[in-house]
């Protein structure tokens, strides 16, 4: 399976995954577009915007209220794990849309979230911002100033956290292999991590069960899910080494 890019797995040292909501959906997170995905019941405009939150903070709230408990009882996959496994032998950055936090809580290290994460909240005005993991008596949740707190992710229309995203780019502009695995790289700017890694002539591994719209860009793509593909490739690159 891995045939065509042995060399590239062997003499590689530097490892970036670039993750999406596919990662996570054998835990049993929803993606946002595939056949039970989010997108296709939920209008992202009335609840992903900060316009939406403004008009109605409390119907976002509840949205988010749902994914929040969902996403806090699930477990990391095999994928997650033996991705955190692979620190053992290479140098791993994983560069996740995801807001779950499914990658750090399976053990990996250096996870940067381009879109925030669901389990930080802030405040939209003052500097608060905290874990929480517990759900909110009452909705929407309020700072100790007075104000609305919001989940810490980013939404439609916002940009990226700019310190985060500076060095996803650095990451992904010095790695030896890039491994994309659960996302339609449909969304900017994190679909351009892959051209910032051929420019450093990354091999690009794309490990999804459906076909993306750069499938055709890369050294070799894999059609399976990730907690069945990504274990067997970690397991093949630690024997190389
Ligand atoms: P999408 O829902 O757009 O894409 C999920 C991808 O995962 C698809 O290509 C599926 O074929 C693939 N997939 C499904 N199950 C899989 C599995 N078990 N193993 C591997 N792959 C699987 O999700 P993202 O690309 O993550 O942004 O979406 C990007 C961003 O769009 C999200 O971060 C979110 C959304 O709007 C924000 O909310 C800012
Ligand atoms: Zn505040």
């Amino acid at each position: 399976m891995f045939e065509p890019i042995l060399n590239r797995l062997k003499a590689a040292k530097k490892i970036v995954f670039v993750t999406g909501a596919g990662m996570s959906q054998e835990s049993g997170i929803p993606t946002f577009r595939g056949r039970d995905g989010l997108w296709r019941n939920y209008d992202p405009m009335k609840i992903a915007t900060i316009d939406a939150f403004y008009e109605n903070p409390k119907l976002v709230w509840e949205w988010y209220e749902d994914r929040r408990k969902n996403i806090i009882a699930a477990q990391p996959n095999l994928g997650h794990r033996a991705i955190a496994e692979l620190e053992r032998c290479k140098e791993v950055v994983v560069l996740t849309q995801n807001i779950d936090g499914l990658h750090q809580r399976a053990g990996s290290t250096k996870v940067l979230e381009l879109h925030g994460s669901i389990i930080r909240i802030k405040c939209t005005v003052c500097s608060f911002q905290d874990h929480i993991v517990s759900s909110f008596d009452k909705l929407p949740p309020l700072c100790k100033c007075g104000k609305i707190l919001r989940p810490d992710v980013v939404w439609f229309g916002e940009p990226l956290p700019q310190d985060v995203w500076g060095e996803a780019i650095s990451y992904a502009n010095s790695c030896d292999i890039m491994i994309i695995a659960g996302t339609s790289l449909l969304v900017s700017p994190a679909n351009t991590l892959p051209l910032y890694a051929k420019q450093n002539i990354a091999a690009l591994v794309e490990i999804n069960p459906e076909d993306t719209v750069m499938s055709v860009d890369m050294d070799l793509t894999i059609r399976g899910t990730s907690s069945n593909i990504i274990p067997k490739l970690t397991e093949m690159i630690s024997k190389l080494n």
